[in-house]
């Protein structure tokens, strides 16, 4: 089994970005952490940070290819603008988690709409850093019990 890791524009300044919104992890704490929690689980696992909607259109693509069977996926900005990454997701059919540190619905109105969680697994949003936790343990849950 493979869990793909996908984080979007600004995320790599996580740690020194707004800490009070989005806490003081930076993103390569939260990749160590997923990856060991994944080969405990003796799953594969693969992550990517891009500011560009095309490298992560890509990387879902190339995922599909690799046979990846969940997405991880905190869009960033590109959760309320990209019809572009939501076609991505539909294309490769591959199912997957919505993340945010922040609780979304709790700030500005332009951030309440998602191009993505009507066709996610499931959302978390406003758990700081341990949503990417919960979303693994999710993840990993899941895939155990499609084994089974
Ligand atoms: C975010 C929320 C988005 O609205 C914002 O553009 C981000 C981060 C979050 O994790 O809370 O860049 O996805």
């Amino acid at each position: 089994a493979k869990i793909l890791l996908l984080n979007g524009p600004n995320l790599n300044r996580l740690g020194q970005r707004e800490p009070g919104l989005y806490g003081m992890q930076t993103l390569g704490d939260i990749e160590q952490r997923l990856q060991q929690q994944a080969a405990e689980a003796g799953t594969d696992f693969a992550c990517l940070q891009s500011n560009a909607e095309a490298a992560l259109i890509e990387r879902i693509h190339q995922g599909a290819e690799e046979g990846v069977d969940m997405i991880l996926f905190n869009p960033a900005a590109f959760t309320h603008t990209s019809v572009a990454l939501r076609d991505a997701l539909l294309a490769v059919d591959t199912p997957f988690i919505e993340i945010h540190l922040s609780n979304i619905w709790a700030r500005e109105a332009f951030r309440h709409h998602s191009y993505f969680s009507d066709i996610a697994v499931g959302v978390i949003s406003g758990l700081g850093a341990q949503g990417y936790d919960l979303a693994m343990q999710a993840a990993l849950a899941r895939l155990a019990a499609d084994r089974a």
